[in-house]
């Protein structure tokens, strides 16, 4: 589970573990992720921190390694949920942040794919569920880059779907409305705002987010492939 020493990363961390899983808490903040592996330990739960900075590819591979070494030689659930969402002007992005923000938003879910999946093939079975955004299927000022990053992150959920799901592999998509977390906390009334134009008329909260990843990425879902499931408030439909 990649992001999930916060947010929406944090609450499915939780849900998993309370369901059975044995959750890989990854993020570069080894307090945050210590105090989440703690909190789903105190409940009895099995969980562990293993810090990573998803933008360096040798990172991404070296976490992929050492969650097959925690599941015993075996990963049977992915969520690539690590992201960065910088707003703001197009003519104002520097080409560092469309390197920093593709090398975590599309190419660690691309490369831990590529390091988990054939494996999760071989035996069968898998789930992969990504996070995607309402940015990625209504255009939206500010939000070219995000947007686009996790537009890509959609259309990889299908190929993924083709190329895998023949062999047991279910690749799904989550798509989020706005959710106030720890990542969001700065955009204040910005965010209230922007709930404001869905029927639900409010942000969602992490862990209704994390009930959506954990339906996918469960047997529950067992035909559910390619899918992006709006959990937006009605945001995208309307
Ligand atoms: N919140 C929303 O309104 C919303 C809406 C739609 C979609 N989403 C998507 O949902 C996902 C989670 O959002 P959130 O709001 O819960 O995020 P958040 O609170 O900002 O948390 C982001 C997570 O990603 C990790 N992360 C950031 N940069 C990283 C890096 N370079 N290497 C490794 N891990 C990194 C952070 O861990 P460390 O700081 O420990 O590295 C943290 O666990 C994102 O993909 C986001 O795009 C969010």
């Amino acid at each position: 589970m990649t992001g999930a020493t916060s947010g929406i990363g944090a609450a499915t961390a939780a849900l998993l573990a309370e369901r059975g899983a044995h959750v890989l808490v990854a993020g570069r903040d080894r307090a945050r992720g210590e105090s989440v592996v703690a909190a789903i330990r105190d409940r009895g739960g099995r969980a562990d921190f293993v810090a990573a900075d998803l933008r360096e590819a040798e990172s991404v591979r070296r976490l992929a390694r050492e969650a097959a070494t925690l599941g015993g030689g075996r990963v049977d659930i992915l969520v690539n949920n690590a992201g960065s969402y910088p707003f703001g002007p197009t003519e104002q992005t520097q080409d560092r942040d469309l390197d920093a923000v593709y090398a975590l938003n599309v190419k660690a879910p691309f490369h831990l794919v590529a390091a988990l999946a054939p494996a999760m093939a071989e035996r069968g079975g898998g789930a992969i569920v990504n996070l995607s955004t309402i940015a990625a299927e209504t255009g939206m000022a500010g939000m070219a880059l995000y947007g686009s990053s996790k537009a890509a992150v959609e259309l990889l959920t299908k190929a993924w779907a083709a190329e895998y799901g023949p062999r047991g592999v279910r690749v799904n998509a989550v798509r989020p409305g706005p959710v106030r977390t720890e990542g969001t906390a700065d955009m204040g009334e910005d965010l209230d705002a922007l709930a404001a134009q869905a029927p639900a008329g409010r942000p969602g909260t992490p862990q209704e987010i994390a009930e959506a990843i954990a339906y996918l990425a469960g047997d529950a879902a067992s035909f559910v492939h390619g899918a992006v499931l709006s959990v937006d408030g009605g945001r995208t439909a309307v």
